[in-house]
């Protein structure tokens, strides 16, 4: 497989070396939340890193699946979950493998697990975000915006990749994917870079 390994996340875990963290769940996570977007139900969290969202959603009354496939990083979320006294479950992974054996899910929370992956991987990830949700599902969606100079001669640079807007349109087409009408939620991260926030449904296959 193209793109960086178990091996290299696991080394950034142990080193502690997560720049991508933000110490807490993301805002759009919260305003989701308390806004009544997105209400407790069964949800997944691919490629869960430290798992604060992980967490919330736990707080919140939610069924929470966690994915990663970084040991330190599900061991870290595992423990925050028994410290905290909360219910939810954590799985050692390969999002580009896994399938659930206990059910579909009404809600993905993917935040910044896409542009973990490589991009020759990220059609077949979609088409997973497609089939992990059940019919009438929901994806709620951090795309990260990192375009790098590269990009003008043509060069994949990442992680984390950058999550353009029309490749998102390929990914997750309108004839597969309800979109809603931009301008979509601007989501700071604290690499100097942003997210863009998006709530995606998938339509049934036709
Ligand atoms: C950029 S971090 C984001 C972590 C978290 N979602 C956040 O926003 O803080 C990407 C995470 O995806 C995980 N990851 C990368 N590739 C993966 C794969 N193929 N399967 C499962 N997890 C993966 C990494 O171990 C890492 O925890």
């Amino acid at each position: 497989m193209t793109g960086p390994d178990r091996p290299f996340w696991q080394r950034l875990f142990e080193q502690n070396i997560t720049p991508w963290d933000r110490g807490s769940a993301s805002p759009q996570l919260l305003a989701w939340l308390e806004s009544g977007t997105l209400s407790p139900c069964r949800i997944l969290v691919p490629g869960c890193g430290n798992g604060y969202e992980v967490l919330a959603l736990a707080a919140a009354g939610f069924e929470v699946t966690a994915l990663d496939y970084a040991p330190a990083a599900v061991e870290r979320v595992a423990a925050q979950l028994r410290a905290a006294d909360l219910r939810g479950s954590v799985l050692q992974a390969d999002v580009r493998e896994w399938t659930p054996d206990d059910g579909l899910f009404d809600a993905i929370y993917e935040q910044t697990c896409l542009c973990a992956l490589h991009p020759d991987d990220w059609m077949s990830y979609a088409a997973r975000l497609h089939a992990w949700l059940r019919p009438g599902g929901r994806l709620f969606a951090l795309f990260m915006q990192t375009l790098k100079d590269g990009a003008a001669q043509g060069l994949i640079q990442g992680p984390p990749y950058h999550c353009d807007i029309h490749a998102m349109r390929a990914l997750f087409p309108a004839s597969r994917w309800d979109w809603p009408a931009p301008p979509f939620a601007h989501v700071p991260h604290p690499l100097g870079i942003f997210e863009i926030g998006i709530l995606l449904q998938p339509k049934p296959a036709a």
